[in-house]
């Protein structure tokens, strides 16, 4: 059976950057607090209009480039956001489009900050059924556009950024291979970090009322998402190196969802490892949701810092709750 391989990866952050000393100007926050709680100095907000299709076009042109590809060869588009265009339909459509392919598969998958490993996982069963051979998977979001830059909003703006990143997937007889993945969900706990509006419960979905109560922003209570992150985190990577009879010293680089260099420092104390192998990039660029794992992916490649041949485990948290991880041997 074929293997599903990371052959192209790519990134994209818009120019426009703002500090937390910015964010002083729109709310009672501070420079102290936010680094203190979160270590992010600064993120990407998205100054001009512009969809998260377009960010994700440019990150996907650099990992086609290098997977040595043109737009032409890719057989489906996985889009992770939940930010797409447009409330539908999502933007993997906007993509295909703007990039000339052809009429292939293209969908978004609405999974948060898990959003990237399920899609790899997606990917990765196309590919080991021989249904195709040349995936785009996309993690593309604007976040700074939804949410409520305000003291009342204060505790989610903080945290989040714009950006894309993208890589290729291709089938493989080689031993350079994704080499497992695993998923999972608990939706009793979906009220925790969740954007209510347009909502299917309420007719209209949406309303001036609603809107005006700041409904349709983000919510989050950030106790309980820091609390089930540093559990599922380590046990979610624990379950990636069981399957394949790895140790935490087989792991040449962990690539964790940027949630919070808390949480990620959390688990690095857990799995007894220091930072120097827990890849982090949420100093710079906040959390940017289904983005944060494939741009951090494509930074790493970028610095050298990914090797032919090394073990990388990459592991997510987020809504839903879902938590996910993915075993590569590079
Ligand atoms: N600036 C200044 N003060 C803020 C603030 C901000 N941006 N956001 C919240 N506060 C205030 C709160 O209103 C609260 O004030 P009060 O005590 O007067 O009510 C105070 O700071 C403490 O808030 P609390 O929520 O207890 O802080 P915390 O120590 O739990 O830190 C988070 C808040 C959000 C940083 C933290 O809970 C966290 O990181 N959670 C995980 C978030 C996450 O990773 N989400 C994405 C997952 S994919």
């Amino acid at each position: 059976m074929k293997k599903t391989k990371i052959t192209g990866v790519g990134y994209y952050v818009p120019d426009n950057i703002v500090t937390n000393k910015d964010l002083e100007k729109y709310m009672d926050t501070s420079d102290d607090w936010i680094v203190e709680r979160t270590g992010i100095n600064e993120r990407r907000w998205v100054n001009e209009k512009i969809g998260t299709s377009d960010l994700a076009v440019k990150a996907s042109e650099k990992a086609i480039e290098m997977a040595g590809l043109t737009p032409k060869d890719i057989e489906l588009i996985i889009f992770a956001t939940l930010t797409s265009d447009y409330n539908f339909p999502g933007s993997a459509v906007q993509v295909q489009d703007k990039m000339g392919m052809d009429t292939i598969g293209a969908f978004d998958i609405k999974v948060a900050c898990s959003a990237f490993i399920y899609g790899l996982s997606i990917a990765d069963q196309f590919i080991k059924t021989g249904q195709v051979n040349n995936v785009l998977l996309i993690g593309a979001e604007i976040q700074s556009t939804g949410i409520d830059v305000s003291t009342r909003g204060r505790d989610m703006a903080v945290l989040f950024g714009d950006g894309a990143g993208a890589v290729v997937l291709q089938a493989t007889d080689g031993d350079s291979a994704i080499l497992s993945t695993h998923m999972h969900s608990q939706g009793k706990f979906a009220q925790y970090l969740w954007a209510e509006l347009p909502t299917s419960l309420e007719n209209p979905c949406m309303s001036h009322e609603m809107l005006d109560a700041g409904r349709q922003f983000p919510q989050m209570n950030g106790r309980e998402v820091f609390k089930n992150a540093v559990v599922r985190f380590p046990e979610v990577i624990m379950e990636a190196l069981n399957a394949n009879n790895l140790k935490v010293d087989d792991v040449d680089l962990f690539i964790p969802h940027q949630a919070n260099l808390r949480i990620t420092q959390f688990v690095a104390k857990r799995l007894g490892i220091g930072m120097d192998r827990m890849y982090s990039n949420i100093e710079r660029y906040g959390n940017t949701t289904g983005a944060s794992i494939p741009i951090a992916l494509s930074e790493a490649y970028d610095n050298g810092k990914i090797n032919d041949g090394d073990i990388l485990i990459l592991a997510a948290f987020g809504s839903g709750f879902t938590w996910a991880s993915a075993a590569i041997r590079w």
